[in-house]
């Protein structure tokens, strides 16, 4: 079962998306399924902070139910994206107000679903807050920030969300700056993620690869990681490059001997281990014979081309047929 955690703030411009993107890689590295969905419709900035990643769907779309939200969901490098329309027409006749049957039919995907809010209480914010069981707040360490998290938190309560606690973004030491203890004292809420200011942060999203994703070694990456571990209740252990490796040779070992892989349906509703294999694999080596990929992920030919046909549909890659060959006999990943 999917676990729905809305990202909000009160004060806009605190770091809610920049949580979001690199929360995911960090959940991702740990072995969790995300999907991160873009909620802010009429400022959308998610699919710009993320890896690129080819889209024809949106969230507007399936708001408007042209597509359901199963084939919104977009593959970007370890992470399911459903992002909003960057068109400022697709607006029109879009109901934010109808997000939480919107994204429902995602809780039967065992993954986390983190939402990314529009700041303050209007009505894409509190749709996000009718949507979600969980909440995390994100903040700036000033006190304007920091009062307006209070509202946000009165309204969650009554709600009867679960709070999860508050991540202090682009936290420097600085005189005018509130310290934890004070921001804890304020709000009512326990910090459970502190990340620094680094401006490293924003030099990534300019090229759209994630911190955690594009140095993973540095502090802020180490931050978020910290906070990913809190949120699925696993210890922390700083990882160097070389414990990471090991522990992703370890997992992916584990992943192809296991043969309990779901049933192969032919809709793209089923988002399983499988499909979620296959990817990795084209990912990393970006052509493959079908042949190839079969032997890693334990399945047949058949099931792979099945599985293919599938992933093509959602544009994550094309099957090619080999030089000489008639039938298609190779994978090619769709940068
Ligand atoms: N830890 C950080 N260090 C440095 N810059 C950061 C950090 N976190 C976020 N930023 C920068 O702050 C700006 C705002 O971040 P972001 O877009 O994530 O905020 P937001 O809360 O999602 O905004 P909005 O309310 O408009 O949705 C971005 O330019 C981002 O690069
Ligand atoms: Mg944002």
């Amino acid at each position: 079962m999917a676990r729905f955690i809305g990202v909000v703030s009160g004060k806009g411009g605190v770091g809610k998306t920049t949580v979001v993107s690199n929360l995911s890689y960090a959940l991702n590295e740990l072995g969790q399924r995300v999907i991160a969905v873009d909620c802010n419709v009429t400022t959308p900035h998610l699919s710009n902070y993320m890896p690129n990643f080819s889209w024809r769907t949106t969230l507007n779309d399936v708001m408007k139910k042209k597509a359901d939200i199963f084939s919104a969901l977009h593959y970007a490098n370890g992470v399911y994206v459903v992002p909003a329309s960057l068109n400022l027409a697709d607006l029109v006749d879009v109901d934010i107000t109808t997000l939480r049957e919107t994204v429902q039919p995602l809780a039967n995907i065992n993954s986390l679903v983190l939402l990314d809010s529009a700041p303050g209480l209007g009505k894409e914010a509190l749709s996000v807050l009718h949507s979600c069981e969980e909440i995390l707040f994100v903040t700036i360490p000033q006190k304007s920030a920091v009062n307006d998290i209070l509202r946000c938190a009165e309204v969650a309560e009554e709600i009867g969300l679960k709070r999860l606690g508050l991540v202090l973004n682009m936290y420097r030491k600085k005189k005018y700056n509130l310290a934890q203890e004070e921001i804890e004292e304020i709000t009512g809420l326990k910090v459970i993620g502190n990340i620094s200011f680094d401006e490293k942060v924003i030099q990534a999203i300019s090229s759209r690869s994630p911190l955690v994703k594009s140095w993973p070694e540095s502090k802020v990456s180490q931050e978020f990681m910290k906070l990913a571990a809190n949120l699925i209740n696993i210890p922390y252990k700083r990882q160097g490059k070389i414990s990471r490796m090991i522990n992703r040779l370890f997992r992916r070992n584990q992943e192809l001997t296991s043969r309990n892989y779901p049933i192969l349906h032919t809709t793209n509703k089923d988002l399983t281990t499988a499909g979620d294999k296959i990817l990795d694999l084209l990912a990393a080596n970006k052509k493959m014979k079908i042949s190839e990929v079969a032997e890693k992920v334990n399945l047949s030919e058949e099931e792979i081309y099945k599985w293919g046909k599938i992933l093509e549909e959602q544009r994550l890659l094309s099957m090619q047929p080999s030089i000489f060959g008639i039938k298609k006999s190779k994978l090619v990943w769709n940068d």
